[in-house]
């Protein structure tokens, strides 16, 4: 492991300053240092979704994401995807009741935000070929894809979202 250096980046909106190995995953500067657990740990080796934050405007796997990538990088997590929760995403995924056991799920939506920036009145194709690599073992993924396009068709009427 390398050595401890301070690294500062912007979390959910807020400057951060994290002294800890450059090597470290983000996912566990996230999870163990700042204490936001909303992000999971599946795989860690990139694999699975879970782990999924933005990254400015792309959404990128934090278990493989080492700290000195993000300096001075704008970081959103499941957290600050919006103040109050009503992220359109986030009412459409109550809405369906998309989640069984849940674990997925926050990075499911955090690669849909990303997802209906891209295409606002995506397909199914569209849903797949960005959320394939979303991994859901409890198999929700016809309720995620009904809730993406509910989210997606409260975006485009203009409704009003954090
Ligand atoms: S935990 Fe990061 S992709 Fe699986
Ligand atoms: S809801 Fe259980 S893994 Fe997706």
């Amino acid at each position: 492991m390398t050595a401890s250096t301070t690294t500062t980046f912007q979390l959910n909106g807020k400057a951060l300053s994290v002294t800890t190995s450059p090597d470290t995953p983000l996912l566990w500067v996230i999870r163990d240092e700042v204490g936001l657990t909303g992000t999971k740990f599946g795989c860690g080796i990139g694999l699975c979704g879970a782990c999924t934050v933005h990254f400015g405007r792309h959404a990128v796997r934090s278990c493989v994401t080492p700290l000195s990538a993000v300096a001075g990088a704008d970081i959103t997590t499941i957290e600050g995807l919006s103040r109050d929760g009503q992220h359109p995403l986030q009412k459409a995924w109550v809405q369906t009741q998309a989640p069984q056991c849940g674990y997925c799920q926050s990075g499911q939506i955090m690669q849909a935000a990303v997802l209906i920036r891209r295409f606002p009145q995506p397909t199914d194709d569209d849903i797949d070929s960005v959320m394939n690599g979303n991994l859901c073992r409890c198999m929700a993924y016809v309720r995620i894809r009904q809730a993406i396009k509910i989210a997606a068709a409260e975006v485009r009427g203009g409704a009003p979202h954090a």
